[in-house]
C-alpha cells in the first residue's frame, strides 16, 4: 500500500491538531477549577480561634466552623500574597493579581485560585517532638 506524500501530510497534520486540542482542553479543565489540594499539610493549633492567620507561608483561614488553609504563593509566578487592609482578600504585589478568602480568583493575570493546602489541627498543649 502506498501512501502519497500529500495524504501523508494532511493525516500528520491532522494528528498533530488532534493532539494539541486535547492538550489545550486539558489545560482548560486546569484552569476552570479554582482550588486545588496539594499534599502539603499546614499544621494548625487547635485552640487558636484567630479567623486569619498566616502558618508557614500559608494563610489559614477559620469560617463556620470550617478550617481552610492557602499557600501563599501566587500561581501566576510565585510571589508572596498579601493580605487586604481591609482583611477580606489577597493581592499580588508583582502584577495585581486578587482572590478572595475562599481562594477564588479575582482578577488577574493569575488564571485559577490559590492552591488549597492540607489542614492538621494540632493539640498546642502536647509536647512537641517526634
Ligand atoms: S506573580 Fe502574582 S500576579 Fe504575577
Amino acid at each position: 500500500m502506498s501512501v502519497s506524500r500529500r495524504a501523508w501530510v494532511a493525516e500528520s497534520l491532522r494528528a498533530v491538531a488532534v493532539s494539541a486540542t486535547g492538550f489545550i482542553a486539558l489545560l482548560g479543565l486546569r484552569a476552570a477549577r479554582p482550588v486545588r489540594v496539594r499534599d502539603r499539610v499546614v499544621r494548625v493549633p487547635a485552640d487558636d480561634h484567630d479567623k486569619l492567620t498566616v502558618i508557614d507561608d500559608a494563610l489559614v483561614v477559620r469560617r463556620g466552623g470550617q478550617v481552610r488553609a492557602f499557600s501563599l504563593r501566587c500561581p501566576h509566578l510565585g510571589c508572596k500574597l498579601s493580605l487586604d487592609a481591609d482583611e477580606r482578600g489577597l493581592t499580588c504585589p508583582c502584577h495585581g493579581s486578587r482572590f478572595d478568602l475562599d481562594g477564588n480568583r479575582i482578577s488577574g493575570p493569575a488564571t485559577r485560585g490559590l492552591t488549597e493546602l492540607r489542614v492538621a489541627l494540632t493539640d498546642s498543649s502536647a509536647p512537641s517532638g517526634r
